[in-house]
């Protein structure tokens, strides 16, 4: 049985009396199969596990980008239930944040001025913020966070490295559709013609990762292929090396995209042998 817990109060007993190692599986609810890969994760590697599902405000820099964000509690915890979660954490904004809005915020430092940063100011601040909240409250061993927010994964790794925190985090490969469009709670946004165009995203990064020679031999394939799209406007291709800093010149790398598809903004990344 899936415990659904909403207070501080609450989530402290049921955290107690769980039993040995504890994975969290941080999420904003709406879930689809790319979260469900993360619980499975956490499954398989600890004894009792946690899902927290908080539309967290701190992150969202638009007020009307909150407002609709999906939320689907009943639907949720009927999936947790299936895969046999042990405590849904629910809170609400003043379960999470109490004394109103945080003063002391947690600051992402110079990774959050690049890629998604520029595009959402404080976004990443936000995140960390609640992350570390998140921690705080339900002191897990581990937590499992996906390789689709590529950025915010490797911020969580330097926010345990940089704030010594004892929370293994544990990444977890991108769960995609059969044509390869990874999943995201904004694919529904897309239209039929929207969601055929997306898949250049993919391709473009696959082709890359395939063209397997030095660092511009593989912007220059997936460039090519983002330049032939129609209908996407591309926001940028990067690469770096796996924690995100300057790309080598060989061995392991990421290729990160996004581009907006009509009105919706995409991103996807893919990792990459560079062969120097
Ligand atoms: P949310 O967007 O709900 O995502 C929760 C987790 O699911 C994240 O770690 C995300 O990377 C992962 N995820 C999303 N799509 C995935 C896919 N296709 N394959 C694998 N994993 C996928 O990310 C957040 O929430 C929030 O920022 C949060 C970390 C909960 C802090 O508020």
């Amino acid at each position: 049985m899936t415990h659904l817990v909403r207070g501080r109060q609450e989530l402290a007993a049921a955290r107690k009396v769980l039993p040995g190692s504890v994975g969290l599986v941080p999420t904003m609810g709406a879930l689809h199969k790319g979260h469900l890969a993360n619980i499975r994760q956490a499954k398989a590697r600890c004894e009792s596990v946690v899902v927290s599902i908080f539309v967290n405000p701190m992150q969202f820099e638009r007020a009307d980008d909150l407002e609709r964000y999906p939320r689907r509690l009943a639907d949720d915890l009927a999936v947790c239930e299936a895969e046999g979660v042990d405590v849904v954490w629910a809170p609400g904004v003043p379960d999470v944040y109490p004394n109103g809005p945080a003063q002391v915020w947690v600051t992402a430092g110079e990774l959050a001025d690049q890629l998604e940063g520029p595009n959402r100011p404080g976004h990443f601040d936000g995140v960390l913020t609640v992350v570390s909240k998140l921690f705080a409250r339900v002191a897990p061993d581990r937590a499992f966070f996906g390789e689709k927010d590529y950025q915010q994964l490797t911020l969580v790794r330097r926010l345990v490295a940089d704030l010594d925190t004892d929370v293994e985090i544990i990444g977890v490969p991108t769960v995609r559709e059969a044509d390869g469009l990874a999943l995201s709670s904004r694919n529904v946004f897309l239209s039929t013609e929207e969601r055929r165009q997306a898949l250049v995203l993919i391709t473009a990064l696959r082709t890359g990762r395939d063209a397997a020679g030095n660092a511009s031999a593989v912007l220059e394939a997936a460039g090519t292929v983002l330049a032939a799209a129609e209908g996407v406007d591309v926001h940028y291709l990067e690469l770096r090396d796996p924690q995100l800093g300057r790309a080598p010149a060989s061995g392991p790398a990421r290729l990160l995209v996004a581009a907006s598809v009509g009105a919706t903004r995409l991103i996807d990344n893919l990792a990459v042998e560079l062969t120097g």
